[in-house]
């Protein structure tokens, strides 16, 4: 039997997790972390990679941003393309010099790894949490086992950072929260390819055909999606194709996409999940654990960050003053950018994706919208400080 004391136990090694852990340590909270998966498997798992100014400033200030700042690459605009028609949105302009990062989420979480092993912090990899119990007392446990042998964390506090598909919410009482839920008819069929971008900043396109999205991981690495059927096989999109369709999509007159060798390919589903409460006692969900985007916006690892930094100000508040005045906030505050975050993805998902025939009224109504922002700088700031993320002071009303 693993027998583990500390005042916060973390269930989950991604970036919720990693980024608690680390801001804790940094007030001088201690922190244990266990992981479902191996090491290699979640530094390996392909995700997003767009860091707003916020998630990169909270990276920074724990003094864990220096590979990022070397290779992430800061944008100061977006391309949005309807009906091969592109338009330029440029953040910084518009939101008083905010921009974003292009950093991909495994290589967060291999800095934020490396860190905490390196500084002798304790993460146990292929340790599944079984259980939660006593987190309506001041002692919660969190039960796991690893390699076969059972664990035990006592802790004051538990962080169910563990993603969907995890415990945590599963644990939270049914009457405790209300959940809301929506999937979308079309999944995303990502590629990484070993290919210079074709653009210097992110293109999202609607085209008849459906959305393609242009990003990227480095000079030499690109980063595109297609809108595909939920019900879509890989073996229909032989490399050519996906270059193909992906070409169409985003073509715009006079410019061309360069194409190269293709080394991962994959097919997410597109879902909205959300629940209004993150808390129960002394056990808190942060980050997927409690609500679900769709990628267009890429929100999914900003918002995880931004949970952690309420969930950060509670845990150090009721160390300092012994109290649970800003924890018992946390849910409420987290909630404000989580629902802000909920629309822009929704927004964004259901502007750039086929959702019915070409020409259908849906579709007039976002040809409407795209003329709109073409032609209005107000329209355009939304869209621009809702992408770049709002300052955190934004949110205190
Ligand atoms: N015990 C221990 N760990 C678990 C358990 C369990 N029972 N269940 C799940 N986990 C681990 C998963 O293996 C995963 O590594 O919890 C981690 C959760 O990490 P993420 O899924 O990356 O979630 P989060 O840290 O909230 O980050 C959100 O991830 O899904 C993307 O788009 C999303 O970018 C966003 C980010
Ligand atoms: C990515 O680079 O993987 C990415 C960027 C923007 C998104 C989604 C994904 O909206």
């Amino acid at each position: 039997m693993i027998k583990i004391k500390t005042q916060v136990g973390i269930i989950g090694a991604g970036p919720a997790g990693l980024t608690l852990a680390h801001w804790l340590k940094k007030n001088g909270i201690s922190s244990v972390i266990i992981e479902l998966r191996s090491r290699e498997y979640v530094e390996g798992r392909v995700r997003a990679g767009l860091l707003e100014q916020n998630t990169v400033d909270i990276i920074n200030d724990m003094g864990l941003g220096e590979r990022m700042q070397k290779e992430g690459i800061t944008h100061d605009g977006v391309y949005l393309s309807f009906d091969q028609e592109r338009i330029h949105v440029p953040f910084a302009e518009l939101t008083g010099g905010r921009q974003i990062t292009i950093y991909g989420q495994q290589e967060v979480v291999k800095d934020l790894t490396d860190a905490w092993l390196e500084d002798g912090q304790q993460l146990y990899f292929e340790a599944g949490a079984t259980k939660i119990t006593n987190f309506d007392t001041d002692n919660p446990q969190i039960h796991f086992t690893q390699n076969g042998e059972e664990g035990i964390i006592s802790c004051d506090f538990v962080a169910a950072c563990d993603g969907f598909h995890g415990i945590g919410r599963k644990t939270m009482p049914k009457e405790s929260y209300q959940s809301y839920d929506i999937t979308y008819p079309f999944s995303w069929l990502g590629i990484l390819a070993n290919v210079a971008p074709s653009t210097d900043e992110l293109i999202y396109a609607y085209h008849e055909n459906g959305f393609a999205l242009h990003s990227l991981r480095s000079e030499t690495v690109s980063r595109l999606y297609l809108q595909v059927d939920n019900d879509e096989n890989m073996e229909n999109w032989p490399d050519e194709r996906i270059w193909e369709e992906l070409s169409v999509r985003l073509g715009t007159e006079g410019w061309n996409l360069k194409s190269g060798p293709i080394f991962d390919k994959s097919i997410t589903p597109m879902r909205s999940h959300m629940i209004d409460n993150l808390q129960y006692g002394r056990l808190f969900l942060a980050g997927d654990a409690g609500h679900i985007v769709p990628p267009t916006g890429g929100k999914g690892l900003n918002l995880a960050v931004a949970d952690i930094k309420h969930l950060v100000d509670g845990i150090v508040d009721f160390y300092k003053h012994n109290s649970f005045g800003q924890l018992d906030n946390y849910t409420k505050m987290a909630l404000r950018r989580i629902w802000r975050a909920q629309d822009f993805s929704n927004y964004m998902t259901q502007l750039f994706h086929k959702q019915e025939a070409h020409g259908s009224y849906s579709y007039k109504l976002q040809k409407a919208k795209f003329n709109y922002i073409k032609m209005s700088k107000a329209y355009k700031t939304t869209i621009a400080e809702n992408y770049v993320g709002l300052p955190f002071e934004t949110y205190d009303f």
